[in-house]
């Protein structure tokens, strides 16, 4: 699919700052005047919506984690399809919330689905759509929960220890991602200031406008 804006996605753990640097870069976008789209999934789309609907659902305990996997692949595409290929195609920069890299995290390797199997249905999901720039923020496990815990008051140390473990197997698959895929993916470390982390985004992110 022939598309000519710029499609960039943010990645990396709960509490890595992904939120907080999408506000800054949105306000550098509009301070520059560039015709860019702000989104996650599943974006508003209303099929999109039921399907994470389905997802949650606390009653549906039954679900196995494949199915879980194929329906957040399903929920994906519909929000490509009816929102960001548009927009793309219409030449704007979209800003996307998480995407392909956060099921190969979690679900391919925190999860223990397999990350190839679930970047395989990812592939079936968004065809040739792949980000141009991916921006991972990357925070040991450990500062990504302590920043989420702190944000909603609870103690840190209800957290178990399988908890952690599952964010570092997280941690470690961006990471190898970000390896194996330097063209596409920055690193960024996020353990410093915002306006910092904001600035190398931006930077990288100017690079690929040129
Ligand atoms: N670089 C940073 N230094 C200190 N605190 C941060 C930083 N980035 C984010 N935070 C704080 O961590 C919490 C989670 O940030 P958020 O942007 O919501 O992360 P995410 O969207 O990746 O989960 C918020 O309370 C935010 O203010
Ligand atoms: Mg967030």
């Amino acid at each position: 699919m022939k598309t000519t804006g710029l499609f960039i996605t943010l990645e990396g753990p709960d509490g890595a700052g992904k939120t907080s640097v999408l506000e800054i870069l949105a306000r550098r976008f509009e301070e520059s005047g560039t015709d860019f789209l702000r989104t996650r999934e599943p974006g508003g789309i209303r099929i999109s919506e039921k399907i994470r609907e389905i997802i949650l659902d606390n009653d549906h305990t039954e679900m196995e984690a494949r199915t879980e996997a194929l329906l957040y692949a399903a929920a994906r595409r519909q929000h490509l399809v009816e929102k960001i290929i548009p927009a793309l195609e219409a030449g704007k920069v979209v800003l996307c919330d998480r995407f392909i890299d956060s099921s190969i995290a979690y679900q391919g390797a925190a999860r223990g689905i397999g990350t190839e199997e679930v970047r395989s249905i990812n592939r079936f999901a968004i065809g040739n759509t792949m980000p141009d720039l991916t921006i991972l923020l990357d925070v040991p496990a450990e500062v990504g929960i302590l920043r989420i815990s702190e944000g909603r008051g609870h103690e840190v140390n209800r957290l178990d220890a399988e908890g952690l473990d599952f964010h570092k197997k997280v941690r470690d698959e961006y990471l190898k991602i970000a390896e194996s895929e330097p063209e596409r993916v920055i690193l960024i470390d996020a353990t410093g200031s915002l306006t910092d982390i904001a600035e190398v985004a931006w930077d990288s992110i100017k690079s690929r406008m040129k």
